[in-house]
Parts: structure tokens; sequence; C-alpha cells
């Protein structure tokens, strides 16, 4: 009998099913060739599904789920629905219930991708941002009183426990040492930094300067967590100033670990540089329960049942998935075949200037898997 995993589909909205097809399509074929199987349950749970019974989500979506090995995602959101109701009641609440509470996001950019980073190629933009998923202003901690009037007062607060940012700094401590090995160290690091033994470097996002409570915690303890990993050099930035060196000098980075909300925001930066919103996926990951795997780049509605939207972010996601259900060969194989794919074959990565159709697309990295 070859390893099973039982995988959980959530196709979702707009073109999630589309890309999905083509993610699940690629996951068979690596089945095949490197000898496991899958079986997976689609799950409707979406903004049709909400129009036609009203209701979000089952009571139980978060126990169901944690029967299963790993979940595919497609992307949660629909026009007719009022912004906030599908990404709450859904994306978010299956992060927390699944406790979630990392958001890996690689920001790598694949050869013949056209990235509006001028000069820059695929050596320079090869990181990955940690962001951590379940805490700080996503929480929901807050309130408003005298709404509509001109006292109304509004409070939305960054929260943090200290178990909460070890926790996210370690995985990213662990991300930089899977990256990475004295054999093959970050090609960042200076001649001293490898006399010194370093082999990849964590840079911690944050703002110290202003936001003194919530990051004098991630800094205490991103230097705490440092001592457990002294092959890894540390680096911190200011969040501005992240955004800055990504667009400047992305090849400064090799590991960035941040907040929920600063990880939001720099990551859709991240997946412009890498060649837009078609090639980038994430995982939101549970390091010992049910992790879910996306392409990060939403319904994208107006092209729905077009066959025109890019499917590798979605293939990217599935290879991610392999990663972390310990098919790593399954992984690299994909991510050649992407490689080769974008490099060789596709015109863009735009949605209907790829020069194939979306179906076409998840041929091609079959073919060359
Ligand atoms: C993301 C999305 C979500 C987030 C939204 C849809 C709630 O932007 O996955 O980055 O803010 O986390
Ligand atoms: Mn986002």
């Amino acid at each position: 009998m070859p390893k099973t995993y039982k995988i959980a589909v959530l196709p979702g909205d707009g073109t999630g099913p589309e890309v999905v097809v083509e993610g699940l399509k690629v996951l068979d074929a690596a089945a095949k060739k490197f000898g496991f199987a899958t079986e997976r349950t689609s799950f409707d749970w979406g903004g049709d599904r909400y129009l036609e019974t009203g209701n979000v989500l089952p009571d139980d979506a978060g126990e169901t789920l944690k029967q299963f090995d790993s979940v595919f995602l497609g992307a949660i959101g629909h026009p007719d629905v009022k912004p906030g109701i599908l990404e709450k009641g859904i994306l978010l609440k299956l992060r927390f219930e699944l406790d979630q509470y990392i958001n890996l996001r690689p920001v790598k950019l694949y050869p013949g991708v056209e990235t509006p980073l001028a000069g820059k190629t695929p050596e320079d933009i090869d990181y990955v941002v940690v962001r951590e998923n379940t805490g700080g202003i996503y929480t929901g901690v807050g309130g408003k009183t005298m709404e509509g009037t001109e006292n109304e007062v509004a409070v939305q607060s960054m929260v943090y426990n200290h178990m909460q940012v070890e926790r996210c700094i370690r995985f990213a401590f662990e991300q930089a040492v899977k990256r990475n090995s004295k054999e093959n160290p970050w090609r960042g690091l200076n001649e001293q930094d490898i006399a010194d033994g370093k082999i990849g470097q964590l840079t911690l996002c944050g703002k110290t300067n202003v936001l003194t409570f919530v990051f004098s915690l991630w800094e205490r303890v991103f230097y705490e967590v440092a001592e457990d990993f002294p092959q890894i050099k540390t680096d911190y930035c200011h969040v501005d100033a992240t955004c800055m060196w990504m667009v400047k000098n992305p090849e400064w980075f090799d590991v960035i670990v941040t907040c929920n909300i600063f990880g939001d925001i720099i990551t859709d930066l991240g997946a412009m540089t890498q060649g837009g919103m078609g090639i980038a996926a994430g995982g939101n990951i549970n390091p010992k329960g049910v992790s879910m795997f996306e392409p990060i780049g939403g319904s994208a509605p107006k092209y729905t049942g077009m066959g025109v939207i890019n499917p590798l972010a979605a293939v990217g996601a599935a290879a991610m998935m392999l990663d972390f259900l310990g098919e790593s060969e399954a992984t690299k194989a994909i991510e050649k075949s992407i490689a080769f794919v974008t490099s060789q074959k596709l015109e863009s990565m735009a949605a209907g200037r790829m020069g194939y159709s979306s179906s076409e697309v998840g041929d091609l990295i079959v073919e060359n898997l």
C-alpha cells in the first residue's frame, strides 16, 4: 500500500475552483511519479453556499478538518457578499480553529518571470516571509463607542503573548536552518559570517521605535531564541525600511519574521516583486496539526469560468503542501517543472496573457514533471 494522504479540498469562490483543479492535476501526477496516494474530500464552503443557506461555515468545520492530513484551499471572496463576512467567517476562523499560527510565504522569482524591480534576477529575489498568523491585530480585541457622532472612538489592539511570539520566531529560525546548509550557505553571507559558522540569516521585521510594548517583546524573544541557533545570523529592520529594501535590495533577505498585520502587507509587496498574484503561494501552518495551503491571490471573480487564470500559484501551494507532508522530492520536482514552464513556455504570468489556458498550463507542469 502506498502512503495515502487525506486531503480536504476547499475550492471556494470565483476562480478558486479552476486553479484548484490544476493544482490537484499536478498532485496526482506527482503521486504517481513518487509513489504516494491522496484521498480527497471536497467541501463547498464559500460565497455561493452562504448566499443560498445564510450559513458561512458549519459549526463543526474545524473538527471536520482535523480529521485530514492537510487542507488545500482555492480562494475565498464573492462579489455579492459584503467584504469581511467570508474572509473572517471562513479563512480567519479556520486559521484560528486549526491554530495555524504561521503563514509561510515564499517570495521567489522564477526564471522567465517579469519583475517590476529593474535589474533583479531570480538570484536576487529568493526569500521567505514567516508571518505570525493568529495573533496581533487580527485577534479582534477592541471596541467602539458613540458610533456616528463626532466623539466616536474605535480601538483595535495588537495583542501578543510571549508564547505566541516564541513559537513563531522559533519556527522562523528553523526555516532558516532548513533552507541552508554548511555546504550550501545563504548567498548573502560575507567571509566573516562564514568563518563564524553562519549558514543563513533571519531578519526580524518590526517597529521597535514606535510600537515599544509589542516589539520590545518580539525583540527580546528574538535574541533569546537566537541563542539556540548560533548558525543563523540575526538582523533587524523596521517594517517601513523592510518595504524599502524589499524593493531596492531584495537579495539582503533570506528569512523574514514578523507580526500578523505587517506580514499581511509586506507579502503582497513581495508577491508583486515575484511576478504577481498569479504565482504567489502560501501555507497556513500548524507544525503539529493540520495546515492549509493556498494561492494567495484571491478569487479574481471577473475571470471566473474563462479558463484564463494563472494556476501556478495553486500548483506552488500544492508543492508546499507536499513538503509539509514529507514528500520533499515531489516538491522539488514540481518547483523545477514550474521553473521550466515559466522560463520556456509562458508569455506572461497575467490572467489571459499566458499564451495558454489555465488547463494547458497545468498540463505543461505535468508533462515536464
Ligand atoms: C491574506 C488575506 C487575508 C488576511 C484576508 C482575506 C482576511 O489578505 O491571506 O493575506 O488579511 O490575512
Ligand atoms: Mn493579505
